[in-house]
């Protein structure tokens, strides 16, 4: 097997080693939702980490699937949406394996993908494909975290680079319809940039 075991991610959580955790909903989320672009659905967070977003989609009345296959990040997002008086469906489980009962509505992919050894990424696109009905939105924070030329070790371990040329493959044009450039920028913790991309299942 390429890249991350479920065991590297729950540990990193044991050890509260988790930089990439902004400790709130990511920005981009909320200017989604605010400007009324993602209105309440059925909605997938597959690698939903401790579960801002989780959070965020719940109290703002989405019936949310959270996905990890790290019970202790899933166990962090218990507690928060517990705090709070929410619910969402929880699913711990392998987003290379599980499958969607029905259809989704939406997805919020947000820095999954990433976390990925770029070796399954064709397969994770598809299983995405099958999670969301026709006509349903795909929201992607993709990662930049691009190694400088030349230096070793780059498939090494995540971040793996989302570059935006490798997602309009990923994400080819016969299955899904991309809205023009520019794309906004969006800072993320680790020092590097996500960028947020919108597509339209066909
Ligand atoms: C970089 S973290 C991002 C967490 C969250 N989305 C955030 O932005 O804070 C990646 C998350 O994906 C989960 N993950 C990685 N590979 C996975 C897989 N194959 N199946 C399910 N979850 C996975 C990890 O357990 C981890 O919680």
């Amino acid at each position: 097997m390429s890249g991350p075991s479920a065991q590297f991610w729950s540990e990193h959580y044991r050890r509260g080693e988790t930089g990439w955790d902004r400790g709130a909903a990511n920005p981009q989320l909320l200017r989604w939702l605010d400007a009324g672009g993602l209105q309440p659905c059925r909605i997938v967070v597959p690698g939903c980490g401790s579960g801002w977003e989780v959070v965020e989609l719940a109290q703002r009345g989405f019936a949310v699937t959270g996905l990890d296959y790290a019970q202790e990040a899933l166990d962090m997002c218990h507690e928060r949406l517990a705090a709070a008086g929410l619910v969402a469906e929880l699913v711990q489980a392998d987003v290379l394996e599980w499958q969607a009962e029905q259809p989704f509505a939406a997805i919020y992919e947000q820095t999954c993908l990433c976390a990925l050894h770029p070796d399954y990424w064709v397969a994770y696109a598809h299983r995405l494909r099958c999670w969301i009905r026709e006509g349903g939105d795909l929201f992607i924070l993709a990662m930049q975290a691009a190694r400088p030329q030349g230096q070793e070790g780059f498939l090494s371990g995540p971040p793996y680079h989302c570059d935006i040329h490798a997602m309009r493959a990923l994400f080819d044009q016969s299955r899904w319809e991309w809205d023009k450039p520019p794309y906004p920028v969006v800072p993320h913790p680790l020092g590097v940039n996500e960028i947020a991309l919108r597509l339209r299942a066909r």
